[in-house]
């Protein structure tokens, strides 16, 4: 296809997504859509799932490898003045022919001005229609990913599944499976396991809507060994998700408010308003939660509400007389209140904890002259090891109390994750005296530094 060619003609270019494949569920402008071209391009299969609708027209039929060859043909056509549909199954935006086309077009030189006209029709998803067959498996946050690794590399798709499977999003699964590709699948099971139990419900429907429908309920643990093709989508359920009667539901939420879903409101919740676990409430759960045992360290309850240390810290900063963090206290470091560095070598002997994700711990005893700032590194360095922090990465430096068991300083990154944490030693149930009284009055220090902060923005 050559550049230099004229875009002026009046020519138009349909993208028509006709949805799972039986007409009814075409929408009436993709109907209208196909009715109004003189050329209709699309992927064989395609081509037959609509052949009622297209008599009396070109039709340019092309192979499932031929996608950019189908916009180029549809371009090229369009140019000499003709009405094209390029035909694609469920919404054409979605894994489907309305990105390659915007790419060759622009490529072209096209622009929307330029004489051809560009409409976008959408189609009601493969995933969609796969859900409407199975019961309501997408009625919370939901996210679809496909497993064909022909243009995406693999450890992209992974990352993806990984993201989701921690996520607890419902995931829809396309391209799952092909005569070649059969091993995506196994290694998607095996990565969505280690977030989900082994009996969460998944549905497998081949052809929805088409001649060889077929549907399969099963646990995610038996997803891989299933009859799953090209033309399948596979709903893998998120943690709430359950089957009844044949059905695979996920819950909307009402169950969170409402005594038995349809019922009174439960204690502490109201109608039309945010639950209390909502943005602006549910740092007062946390709150709460630690109230009620001093058994919880921050690793629990960070694990138990499913999110990052430094938002438990910061819910524990925010506690006050009436709604106490239990044995908890944390305050903020502003940089230019005080300098920590400076600050530990009050402290005595530190010990140094940092973890990583895989699970390794490692813990040492320090003196605060180990720690040396050089450039963009918190060196912290002694005969018996080294350990190199990139500083930048630390975002947010947290004094932390918890009664007589913990005075330390959390160093969490932008995600609110522990980057490392530093406390003070403990001997025979007491920290030290001296070393006490000096976190004491650094954090005083830092408070009183922090209420004029406070006043002075107020
Ligand atoms: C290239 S994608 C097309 C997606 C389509 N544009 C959409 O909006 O759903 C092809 C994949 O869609 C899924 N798919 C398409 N039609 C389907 C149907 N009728 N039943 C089940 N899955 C279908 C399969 O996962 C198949 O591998």
């Amino acid at each position: 296809m050559s550049n230099e060619q004229s875009t002026t003609s009046n020519g138009k270019i349909l993208l028509v997504g006709f949805g799972p494949g039986a007409e009814v569920h075409m929408s009436v402008r993709a109907l209208q859509a196909i009715e109004e071209a003189d050329v209709v391009i699309g992927y064989s299969t395609y081509i037959k799932l609509v052949k009622n609708l297209l008599e009396g027209k070109e039709i340019i039929r092309k192979g499932m490898t031929e996608e950019i060859d189908r916009c180029i043909e549809a371009y090229e056509q369009a140019v000499l003045g003709k009405t094209v549909a390029l035909i694609s199954s469920g919404d054409i935006g979605v894994y489907g022919m309305a990105g390659p086309t915007y790419e060759v077009l622009l490529k072209s030189g096209w622009k929307p001005d330029s004489g051809i006209e560009v409409e976008v029709i959408p189609g009601s998803t493969a995933l969609s229609a796969c859900a409407s067959l199975v019961g309501a498996p997408l009625t919370h946050d939901f996210c679809s990913i496909s497993l064909s690794d022909l243009l995406t590399p693999w450890p992209t798709i992974a990352r993806r599944i990984e993201a989701a499977g921690r996520s607890d999003f419902v995931v829809a699964l396309y391209n799952p499976k092909s005569g070649r590709r059969t091993q995506q699948i196994v290694e998607t099971q095996r990565i969505l396991l280690q977030y989900r139990k082994a009996d969460t419900p998944v549905a497998i429907v081949k052809s929805a809507y088409r001649d060889l429908q077929d549907i399969q309920m099963v646990r995610l643990d038996e997803m891989k060994d299933c009859k799953i093709g090209m033309l399948t989508t596979v709903l893998v359920g998120n943690s709430s998700t359950y089957i009844e009667e044949g059905l695979m539901i996920t819950p909307r939420g009402y169950a969170n408010k409402y005594q038995n879903i349809t019922g009174t409101t439960i204690e502490g919740e109201k109608r039309g308003r945010s639950l209390s676990m909502g943005l602006t409430g549910w740092k007062s759960c946390v709150r709460e939660y630690l109230r009620s045992s001093n058994e919880y360290s921050l690793r629990d309850t960070a694990r138990h509400f499913g999110c990052p240390t430094g938002e438990i810290i910061s819910a524990i900063s925010e506690a006050n007389g009436n709604d106490s963090a239990g044995e908890y206290s944390a305050a903020i470091v502003q940089p230019e209140a005080i300098s920590v560095i400076e600050a530990a070598k009050q402290w005595g002997l530190l010990r140094v904890v940092v973890r990583n994700n895989a699970g390794a711990v490692s813990k040492f005893m320090i003196n605060a002259e180990d720690f040396t700032l050089r450039r963009e590194w918190l060196n912290i360095e002694n005969e018996h090891f080294y350990l190199h922090v990139k500083w930048p990465s630390v975002q947010q430096v947290w004094f932390i109390r918890r009664g007589d068991i913990l005075c330390g300083v959390y160093f969490i990154d932008e995600q609110n994750e522990t980057v490392f944490y530093l406390s003070l030693l403990r001997q025979d149930g007491a920290f030290n005296a001296p070393a006490l009284k000096a976190f004491e009055q650094a954090w005083q220090t830092l408070t009183t530094m922090n209420e004029l902060e406070k006043a002075s923005n107020e």
